[in-house]
């Protein structure tokens, strides 16, 4: 672990009854230096919070703004869940994977986009919703896609990504 990153534990370690409560906000700090969640920090992770690397890539594994590899400028992650998935969101995904040219998980080659469909954004009661970088976007159409992808592929830099 570098002597910053040591720093930054201690001091996280030292708001939480817990060592193991720091490890999210450790991450995202982690991130925000190195673009996503890398093995090495999940190794400092690990040794930060007592736990093995396997637990702390799990516990990671469950937050969808924890990226486990290199993502885009613009990420933009649509709800699969129930409450989404019965007021359109399947021809909204249809929609963004045909407009961005992606699958699921895939980021352009050109380092702009990543797409994601993602568990349930906690927004089911304006469904279908998506999340862009930090921006929650509601009772989204394709219509309405179309218009949010001009608005961010002018923007620059994005939104930013949290930092912890
Ligand atoms: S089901 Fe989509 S936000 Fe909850």
């Amino acid at each position: 672990m570098t002597p910053e990153r040591r720093a930054r534990a201690e001091e996280l370690i030292a708001r939480y009854p817990q060592a193991q409560s720091a490890l999210i906000p450790f991450l995202q700090f982690c991130q925000a230096q190195d673009g996503y969640v890398t093995e090495q920090a999940i190794s400092d992770g690990a040794e930060m919070a007592g736990i093995t690397p396997a637990k702390a890539r799990s516990i990671a594994s469950f937050y969808s703004l924890l990226f486990k590899e290199p993502v885009g400028k613009h990420v933009v992650q649509i709800c699969r869940t129930l409450s989404c998935m019965l007021r359109g969101a399947d021809e909204l995904q249809a929609h963004a994977r045909k407009r961005l040219g992606l699958r699921n998980g895939e980021t352009s080659a050109d380092g702009a986009f990543t797409y994601e469909e993602v568990e349930c954004l906690a927004a089911c009661d304006r469904a279908p919703c998506l999340q862009h970088n930090l921006e929650f976007h509601y009772d989204v159409t394709p219509a309405e896609f179309d218009r949010l992808l001009e608005t961010w592929a002018a923007r620059d830099p994005a939104t930013t990504m949290p930092a912890e």
